[in-house]
């Protein structure tokens, strides 16, 4: 019996970018960012679904997202390929006193792009999008059984403010939450 023996091309390491999405998505980035959203939902989401929707109302969501201007669209890609986002939502423009902080929305990592480092990368740069911005503080509240985005949100700063014992239904079941804020200062 003969063996053969391939030569694999040298190990590289994947190559990560990060970007405040334009006003516009392309159609493949809308693509890759719906089949990541789609991924994330259905490994247990984390940002409101609970089911897949049609693809056509998550097309329409992220391009509700982008059209909205209190909210920054923030994504990450491996490889080029968009393998997740997070959105930061700004106070309206009638709250004068709150306009110094942003809610953290929506954080997720595609499950195949997991492992890589690009959640802790895409927080960092948000951040420093936010510092840059005059945003002083972030918030973010959090299912309880999210429990790699709490040690990951905790490492980075994030102090916990509260619990809520009545956060999220899923699948019939009441899922207790957590409230976090960090000053960036
Ligand atoms: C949480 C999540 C964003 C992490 O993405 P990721 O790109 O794999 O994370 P990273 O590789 O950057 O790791 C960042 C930190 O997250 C935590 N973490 C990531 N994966 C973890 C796991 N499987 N178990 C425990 N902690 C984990 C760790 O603190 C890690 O830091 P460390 O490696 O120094 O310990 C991703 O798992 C995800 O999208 N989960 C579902 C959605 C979600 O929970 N969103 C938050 C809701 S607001």
């Amino acid at each position: 019996m003969s063996q053969q023996t391939q030569v694999l091309p040298e190990e590289r390491s994947p190559q990560i970018t990060l970007e405040v999405a334009d006003t516009q998505l392309s159609i493949g980035d809308l693509n890759d960012l719906c089949d990541a959203t789609e991924a994330a939902i259905t490994d247990g989401g984390g940002f409101g679904w609970v089911n897949v929707p049609e693809r056509t109302v998550l097309e329409s969501f992220w391009q509700g997202v982008i059209a909205m201007p209190a909210r920054d669209l923030y994504l990450v890609r491996l490889d080029g390929v968009i393998s997740g986002s997070a959105q930061l939502k700004r106070p309206p423009r009638n709250n004068e006193a709150q306009a110094f902080s942003a809610h953290l929305r929506s954080f997720f990592i595609a499950p195949w792009a997991r492992q890589y480092g690009l959640a802790q990368k895409l927080l960092h740069f948000i951040e420093e999008q936010a510092r840059q911005g005059d945003i002083e503080v972030i918030n973010l509240d959090i299912r309880e059984t999210q429990t790699a985005a709490i040690r990951m949100y905790e490492n980075a700063g994030y102090v916990q403010i509260s619990t809520h014992p009545y956060y999220a239904k899923v699948n019939g079941k009441i899922i207790p939450g957590r409230a976090y804020y960090k000053h960036l200062a």
